[in-house]
């Protein structure tokens, strides 16, 4: 059955993602962004067949009226990128708070039914078990380090969520994203990164083994997900994810920062010589989900860290002119 959709965050790269998806399955997409990070290129093809509102999560009245004949509300909007979170905690923290707030008080004005939140694997940190299940204990291991706004934030946003959510709403829902990635995935993440200094380092240095400085020994493990499975793994849950319940969406394979690092040289033909150096602060050292509870709804990624890299790692290639940033 169709339904009226507001996504928050929704001119991110989840968020875009995720639109185009409903969209495409039938439903009314309206979207509220402020796009500072966000874009609407990235919905060029479909913005005829959707609402776009530009707006600040923390302004309450704009959200209230943006919810406005909505009848579930995907909220994603957030500070992402994970310099951010050690250069503006206090913003990261606001919109966290504020725009869970509003997000809670314009399903309540507006009658609507349905609150699914885009949470983050950073509320557990360095779990007892990995693979990591949904019941692992959430954490915040140090307040003084600017680092924990972004998933002390998540986590003050999903006990809000669960809590709020257990009377007046059909359906409350959180699924939390395991290193998503794909072409336009953002500049402030690992993988754009790691493309743009291959790119730069590979042209500078016509043959041989590429040096390539790395933070961390190297041995530090994520579980990447392509976007394609992701935009899957959520649907699944839109489609027949249960109330307050929270769900695990990623790719339970583990690499190495090294195997990355590889893996991406590989995409410019050439061989990498991988470098350590000191790791941030509150880095955790190995992050991977476990997806069983997405698997019993039908989940099941697909994508090959291998091909989705080289399609990403060609993205920033071609549009490393667009980047913000120094390589
Ligand atoms: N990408 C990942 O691997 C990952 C991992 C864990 C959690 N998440 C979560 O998933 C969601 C989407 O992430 P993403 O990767 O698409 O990030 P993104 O930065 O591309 O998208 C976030 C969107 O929120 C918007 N936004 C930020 N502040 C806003 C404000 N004050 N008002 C209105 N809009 C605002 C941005 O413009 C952007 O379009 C976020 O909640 C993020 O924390 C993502």
């Amino acid at each position: 059955m169709s339904k009226r959709y507001l996504v928050t965050g929704g001119t991110g790269f989840i968020g875009s993602g995720l639109v185009r998806k409903l969209v495409h399955a039938g439903n009314d997409v309206r979207v509220l962004d402020n796009n500072s990070r966000g874009t609407t290129s990235r919905l060029s093809d479909i913005l005829t067949d959707i609402e776009i509102v530009e707006a600040d999560i923390r302004d309450r009245e704009s959200v209230i009226a943006a919810s406005r004949g909505i009848d579930s509300i995907l909220h994603l909007a957030y500070v992402n990128g994970t310099e951010f979170f050690y250069s503006k905690p206090e913003l990261v923290l606001d919109i966290a708070m504020r725009g869970m707030l509003n997000v809670i008080d314009a399903c309540r004005v507006q009658d609507i039914g349905e609150l699914v939140l885009a949470s983050s694997s950073e509320v557990y940190q360095s779990p007892p078990v990995i693979p990591t299940k949904e019941d692992a204990p959430l954490i915040v291991p140090d307040v003084m380090n600017p680092r924990y706004s972004y998933g002390g934030g998540k986590l003050a946003c999903e006990l809000m969520a669960i809590n709020y959510g257990r009377s007046g709403f059909d359906r409350v829902m959180i699924f939390r994203p395991h290193n998503v990635y794909g072409p336009d995935m953002g500049w402030e993440h690992v993988i754009p990164q790691f493309a743009l200094r291959a790119k730069d380092l590979t042209s500078k240095q016509p043959d041989g083994i590429i040096p390539f400085p790395i933070l961390g020994d190297g041995r530090q493990t994520r579980a990447f997900c392509h976007i394609d499975d992701f935009i899957e793994g959520v649907h699944k849950i839109l489609n027949k994810g249960k109330h307050l319940e929270i769900y695990h969406v990623g790719n339970p394979e583990e690499l190495s920062i090294s195997e990355v690092a590889d893996h991406v040289i590989k995409c410019f033909g050439r061989e990498v010589d991988v470098r350590p150096a000191a790791a941030p602060e509150g880095e955790t050292s190995r992050r991977c989900p476990d997806i069983s509870k997405l698997r019993d709804l039908g989940y099941n990624p697909s994508v090959d860290f291998a091909d989705g890299i080289a399609t990403t790692v060609k993205w920033y290639s071609d549009n490393a002119h667009l980047s913000p940033l120094k390589t």
